[in-house]
């Protein structure tokens, strides 16, 4: 979506969204516009009954006195409870509100009590932008329904609303990068290309490093390896490292993510009914790509690392059986009582590989780790696990500044004892039924170093919408994305 700056002007075609607070009362610019309408507006939400709560919208077809084809008015609620996060749903709100052609939109620009007028229109648009979103790739045939909002207008912000929206613009870009690479079909999108595709970031000064499964067996992968030898498309590791700091090469945070582009189960096979969702099993490793696609684009003064794992998990005459007993890099060994555990199997490599290579004091993962999670949080909250007090607020606070949600679940050495194996170190599964999270994220903690932070974020029910939410349509979220921008931000020095 292309912003463009103008001072205001009453809009003389097109469709126009204009900010109101609670109760109706307009701002600045929406009170002159009122009045060019003779009251229109005004009268419109009274016979609507409309109250300007934060999110509401009323929209005015060809209202009184202006050659404009409509009118969204969106409601800013009061104006004391007026965040960035409100402004944002706000925004997706009134970009949901719109229809007919959008080639012509303006938002008009006012300021609020506490908040800048290029911070408030920044907000708004970026809440548009991310509603806005379309994926159509795929379709041959260009009658679409829903068009996407190429152009936005802002009419009445200062000069410098531009550098705000910048930043914003940059999140948001990266926000579409997570959710196409999640949206692309499986046959699209495997390891080999997915990675060619991070390395092209390289040209906003991102270091981006590929292994190839050379490389992997090479290292000692083995568990991730194994998920992926039952696959024509063989694995990939990808890094990518963002320094932001001059003075220092030390890097503070590490974000690592599962990127499995399809998981059937490999042997131990899903059942076909729903096995289409896989597609987004590599949703964790989108969220750490286009974080990092936002950090360097905003140039972020923080030395951080990505890293994702690409694999693809099939079952073949070349995969792994239940029973298969693998190595992994950090030398511990595994026994694979089900293969479609294979998530953890992948991360532990990557975990492992990251603390070793770049020694970060802190790493954070994200992962469509297991479905007891969306039986557990269902699509509101991802899981937090954690062995860290401290990075479980932060991360909390990231979460509802961001309106990506987490929730902190246990993790305890009586979880840990159910992956004791008759056979190898660890098993892959618990056999003992319950807690299926939380042993998935026991799991991933024995490939911690003593002293390393760390988080796991399961976020298997936050990677799909199944239905729009304020600044998502239907489809894949980019969940993590702003959660993990906000996150990092926030700890800059
Ligand atoms: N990718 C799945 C988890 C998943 C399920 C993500 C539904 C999103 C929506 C993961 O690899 C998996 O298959 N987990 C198993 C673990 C089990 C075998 C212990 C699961 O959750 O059933
Ligand atoms: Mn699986
Ligand atoms: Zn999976």
């Amino acid at each position: 979506m292309k912003v463009s700056f103008a001072p205001f002007a009453i809009p003389a075609k097109g469709l126009v969204v204009i900010p109101v607070l609670a109760g109706g009362k307009f701002l600045a610019h929406g009170s002159k516009i009122n009045k060019k309408t003779g009251q229109t507006l005004s009268r419109a939400m009274t016979a609507h009954d409309f109250k300007a709560k934060a999110g509401d919208t009323l929209r005015v077809v060809a209202p009184h006195g202006m050659r404009v084809q409509a009118i969204v008015l969106v409601g800013l609620g009061e104006e004391k409870d007026i965040s960035e996060k409100t402004l944002h749903k706000a925004g997706g709100a009134a970009a949901a509100a719109l229809s007919g052609k959008l080639d012509d939109v303006a938002l008009i620009a006012e300021g609020v009590k506490g908040m800048e007028v290029a911070q408030v229109a920044s907000a708004l648009a970026f809440g548009m932008m991310l509603r806005s979103y379309r994926f159509e790739k795929y379709f041959t045939k260009k009658d679409n329904k829903k068009p996407p909002l190429k152009a936005l207008k802002i009419l009445g912000a200062p000069p410098a609303a531009k550098n705000v929206w910048a930043e914003y613009h940059h999140l948001a870009e990266g926000v579409f990068l997570a959710r196409d690479l999640v949206t692309e079909p499986p046959n699209h999108l495997y390891p080999a290309n997915y990675a060619e595709q991070i390395e092209a970031l390289a040209a906003l000064g991102l270091k981006v490093q590929v292994l190839n499964e050379h490389d992997i067996q090479d290292l000692g992968m083995g568990a991730l390896m194994g998920v992926a030898q039952g696959s024509a498309q063989p694995p990939r590791v990808v890094t990518l490292l963002w320094q932001g700091l001059k003075h220092t090469g030390e890097i503070s945070h590490a974000l690592v993510g599962k990127g499995v582009t399809f998981d059937t189960g490999g042997i131990s096979l899903k059942p076909g009914q729903g096995m289409w969702d896989m597609k987004y099993d590599m949703a964790g490793s989108a969220a750490v790509v286009g974080a990092m696609r936002a950090l360097a684009a905003n140039k972020v003064s923080v030395n951080v690392v990505g890293a994702v794992g690409l694999v693809e998990n099939m079952p073949s005459g070349h995969a792994m059986r239940p029973g298969d007993v693998v190595k992994t890099m950090s030398g511990q060994t595994v026994e694979v009582l089900n293969t479609d555990a294979e998530g953890r199997l992948v991360l532990a490599d990557v975990l492992w590989y990251v603390q070793e290579k770049f020694k970060p004091a802190c790493m954070i993962d994200l992962a469509t780790l297991t479905g007891a999670m969306v039986v557990a949080l269902g699509n509101e909250h991802a899981g937090l696990f954690t062995n860290n007090d401290e990075l479980a607020q932060h991360l909390s606070a990231a979460g509802m500044a961001t309106e990506e949600k987490v929730w902190r679940f246990p993790l305890h050495e009586a979880y840990d004892k159910l992956l004791e194996s008759e056979c190898a170190d660890m098993k892959n599964i618990s056999t003992d039924g319950g807690a299926g999270s939380i042993t998935a994220a026991q799991f991933l903690q024995r490939f911690i170093k003593k002293g390393v932070h760390w988080a796991h974020l399961d976020i298997a029910g936050m990677a799909w919408a199944r239905k729009a939410r304020a600044t998502t349509p239907m489809g894949a979220s980019g969940y993590g994305v702003q959660l993990l921008y906000r996150y990092v931000c926030d700890r800059k020095a």
